[in-house]
């Protein structure tokens, strides 16, 4: 099966059954996209899917042919997310982190708090109590 895996055609065999997340940490060594619940509710394992933010917990493998999947890896070290959660802590055990950076990497530029909110509202930190989360993604120069 191919489909595209941060910007490079990827093959792979695998059941087409298999968790997108699985595939993407044991096939791939992508294991900056993490598992929390594994049942969709807490956004640790956000991916882009054809540009849109996808639990990749809840995916099978059979549903990415021929599509577009973005990982954390997939930005650079001096992406403005990145740097921006660094200023404003928006890490601590850094479970959520990436999933939310993937959340957030959609966001456009100048979005208010509450739009930011909203497009987080799917990504759960248990250590921040999030506004250092907004404050990096609101302060992020995108
Ligand atoms: S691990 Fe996928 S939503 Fe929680
Ligand atoms: S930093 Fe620990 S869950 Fe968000």
């Amino acid at each position: 099966m191919h489909f595209q895996l941060n910007g490079k055609q990827v093959q792979v065999e695998a059941p087409p059954m298999k968790r997108l997340l699985d595939l993407l940490r044991e096939e791939f060594g992508l294991t900056g996209t993490k598992e929390g619940c594994g049942e969709g509710e807490c956004g640790a394992c956000t991916v882009l899917l054809d540009g849109q933010p996808a639990n990749a917990c809840l995916i099978p493998v059979v549903q990415v042919k021929g599509r577009c999947v973005d990982t954390i890896e997939s930005l650079q070290d001096q992406h403005p997310l990145l740097k921006s959660f660094v200023k404003e802590n928006g890490s601590q055990c850094g479970i959520c982190t990436p999933g939310m950076i993937m959340a957030a990497s959609v966001i456009q530029a100048g979005a208010s708090r509450r739009e930011v909110q909203e497009a987080l509202a799917g990504n759960l930190c248990r250590c921040t109590g999030y506004e250092a989360i907004f404050r990096a993604v609101k302060g992020a120069e995108l």
